[in-house]
């Protein structure tokens, strides 16, 4: 599939790659550009031979946010008929793991899809923000909920209040993001994950994955009974049985993903 404001590769086994690809325009967040986004990671997320994704753009801009240039003019009954940032990028339907793999710019939308993903892997000069405050309006790409959760309530206020921007370093420093590794290295990184993701059991993935989302949206009581649902199935996968006969025989296990 050809794609206008997108890239995708598979820069190696088990690992599909959607890279952002609107440069002159910091990767601003078009809606056509969120159409492209969504298609190709669904095509990867229904690929058998994908075992992980990464959310990239490029050395300068992961995404600078929302385009301010369709939202202007936009009214509320236009946003409201349209679909938001968060119904476009619904990553909760994406059953396979997916990294950000971030550098430059990393602001309102931008940051707000970077925190949707379950894994953020940045460069050394990645900056992170939500600017909406400067435009008059506020994060509608689940910034108030998913910064709130990942750097405390202090923190998010005083970034979506007063344009507070972190630092890549920050950003580690607080728990937005998983690693940080130089400009030329960051994506690297971000493969070597995956890679490891996708060396594993995707029926052990999907599952652990699922569990730890839910998490963020129930009560511990709930979310304990959904972890022990989850751990109860995954002793019906052959790859339970061939990974606990790998380890007495001492041997590295060959998933079946079944
Ligand atoms: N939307 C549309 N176009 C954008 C854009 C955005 N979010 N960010 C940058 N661009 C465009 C600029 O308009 C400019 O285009 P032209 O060359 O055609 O004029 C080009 O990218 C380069 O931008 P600048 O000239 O501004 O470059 P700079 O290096 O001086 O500044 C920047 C870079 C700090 C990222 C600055 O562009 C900026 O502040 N961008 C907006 C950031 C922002 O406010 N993001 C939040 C958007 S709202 C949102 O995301 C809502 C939500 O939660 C869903």
């Amino acid at each position: 599939m050809s794609y206008d404001y997108i890239l995708t590769d598979t820069p190696v086994a088990g690992v599909g790659v959607v890279q952002l690809n609107r440069p002159k325009a910091y990767n601003a967040l078009s809606t056509p550009l969120l159409i492209e986004v969504m298609t190709a990671l669904r095509e990867f997320d229904t690929d058998d031979s994908i075992g992980c994704m990464i959310l990239t753009g490029n050395e300068k801009a992961f995404a600078a946010g929302a385009d301010i240039k369709e939202m202007d003019g936009k009214t509320q009954v236009d946003m409201y008929m349209g679909q938001s940032l968060i119904e476009h990028l619904d990553f909760t339907s994406l059953t396979k793991p997916l990294i950000a793999a971030v550098s430059g710019f990393v602001l309102g939308g931008g940051c707000e899809v970077a925190m949707s993903c379950d894994m953020i892997v940045a460069s050394d000069t990645a900056v992170f923000g939500q600017p909406e405050i400067n435009l008059g309006i506020i994060p509608g790409g689940g910034g108030t909920q998913r910064l709130t959760h990942a750097v405390g309530k202090a923190l998010a206020m005083e970034i979506m209040l007063t344009d507070r921007r972190l630092s890549a370093e920050e950003a580690l420093q607080y728990g937005l993001v998983n690693r940080v590794a130089p400009v030329d290295e960051y994506m690297n990184v971000a493969i070597e994950i995956a890679q490891k993701v996708a060396n594993k059991s995707q029926v052990a993935i999907k599952l652990t994955k699922d569990a730890v989302n839910k998490a963020y949206e129930v009560s511990l009581q709930e979310g304990l009974a959904l972890e022990n649902r989850n751990f109860l199935v995954s002793f019906g996968s052959e790859d339970k049985v061939e990974g606990m006969k790998a380890f007495i025989e001492k041997r590295e296990a060959e998933w079946k993903h079944r």
